[in-house]
């Protein structure tokens, strides 16, 4: 029997299906090696054909520059037909999507361990000012238990042309949007922080930190909704990581890490206190967030223009520098938590339990800083917090439904 090839690779079996098209396991009989294939269905119009090679083109040489143990390796991209194809490592491992079941969290030093893995290759990558667009569990891999492998960079790019999703195939949920991307803005580095913050949160708690029953209303939530801390829901989860989780999942990109590399090193510090001393805090520190609807976060992104133009990925408008946290220098975890808590909006709180304590915190670095985290929950909303609230649920819905019937 003729094998079945794209370009030189003879295709092997399935590995799996994806929105776009599928991934095979392949030869490539010129090395002699194994390699992943994914391909991607172009089934275009003549002219709306080319815009996509070109971008395809564009997005492949982007993603192919990449070179760290964190990230798959793109080996070479080609066409078949109306079949482009992206030739790859090959990983032999479990996606983290099948690691992370409802309700059963991962150990709290191994979720800790693969997040900063992840943080570390999307540090470089944006480094190399590329954005990822779309982390998800789905697009990691765990190999041999333990080295992640992120795949899939500029896929989400790829997939926003008019390019048809195979039939049958669902788009998946918002879940790990960020709260710039559901109100229709271009992503950039902060989106991808905020997305590993959810990936981050599901790990450690068993639980996504927004949900909803359809698409709609989980953006709603990504929008409004400060969810619990961790630790409120898996006790082994030490304080340090509700201020790292409140951070990443902040709902204005410039309330987040400013660089993933910084996050890294934050869940490296918080994992080495767990080893070398169990639980890194035994004082409960107040809670960096409460849970609750705030009409206010979703404000300003409602409000901003959407930046139009690729440069705008890597250098979003709106840059504020985040002091680097630097903990891995001296890390003393009262300075570090309260560092973190003045970043997520709980300085008051911090100080106030620094008085009740007798501990000396310095100064307050932040007061009157915008509160990432801030929870209105008093009677009633103004005329103006309505409008905003009913932009955003018309906002999520037609967004949703592009998501689903594009
Ligand atoms: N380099 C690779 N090595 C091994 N398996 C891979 C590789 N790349 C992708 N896969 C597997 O192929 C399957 C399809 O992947 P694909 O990226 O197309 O879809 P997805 O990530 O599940 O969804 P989406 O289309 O939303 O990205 C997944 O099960 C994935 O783990
Ligand atoms: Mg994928």
């Amino acid at each position: 029997m003729e094998k079945r090839k794209l370009g030189r690779y003879e295709i092997l079996a399935e590995l799996g299906k994806g929105a776009m098209g599928v991934v095979y396991r392949a030869l490539d009989p010129m090395l002699g090696r194994t390699v992943a294939v994914k391909t991607i269905n172009m089934a275009l119009e003549q002219d709306e054909m080319a815009e996509y090679e070109a971008r395809f083109h564009q997005e492949a040489k982007a993603a192919g520059g990449l070179n760290h143990p964190n990230i798959v390796t793109i080996y070479d991209i080609g066409k078949s037909g109306n079949v482009a194809y992206m030739a790859m490592e090959l990983l032999e491992g479990d996606e983290l999507r099948s690691l992370v079941a409802p309700g059963k969290p991962l150990p709290v030093a191994l979720a800790i361990d693969i997040a900063a893995q992840i943080a570390e290759g999307l540090g470089y990558a944006h480094e190399h000012d590329i954005v990822h667009r779309d982390v998800k569990p789905a697009n990691i891999m765990i190999v041999r238990g333990e080295l992640v492998k992120i795949m899939d960079f500029g896929i989400a790019r790829m997939r926003s042309t008019n390019v048809r999703t195979q039939t049958g195939v669902v788009l998946g949920s918002p879940k790990y949007m960020s709260p710039e991307q559901v109100v229709g803005k271009r992503a950039e580095a902060r989106s991808d922080i905020f997305s590993l913050g959810v990936i981050l949160y599901e790990m450690v708690t068993g639980k996504t930190p927004f949900t909803g029953e359809d698409v709609s209303s989980i953006m709603f939530q990504i929008l409004n909704f400060a969810p619990p801390p961790p630790s409120t829901l898996n006790p082994e989860a030490p304080e340090m990581l509700d201020f790292i989780t409140a951070k990443a999942l902040a709902k204005s990109p410039a309330d987040r890490y400013a660089d993933a590399r910084e996050m890294a090193r934050d869940l490296r510090e918080c994992r080495g206190r767990r080893g070398a001393a169990g639980p890194a805090v035994t004082t409960r520190p107040p809670r960096p967030a409460q849970t609750g609807f705030d009409p206010q976060p979703a404000t300003g992104l409602l409000a901003d223009p959407s930046p139009s133009t690729r440069r705008s990925d890597a250098e979003p408008d709106t840059v504020e520098i985040v002091p680097a946290l630097g903990l891995s220098k001296a890390f003393d975890s009262l300075d570090a938590t309260l560092r973190l808590a003045a970043q997520t909006g709980m300085a008051q709180e911090m100080q106030d339990l620094a008085r009740a304590t007798g501990t000396r915190t310095g100064g307050s670095p932040v007061a009157g800083r915008e509160r990432a985290f801030r929870v209105t929950s008093g009677p009633g909303w103004s005329p103006r917090d309505k409008l905003i609230f009913t932009a955003g649920v018309i906002g999520a819905a037609i967004l949703g439904a592009v998501i689903v019937f594009a």
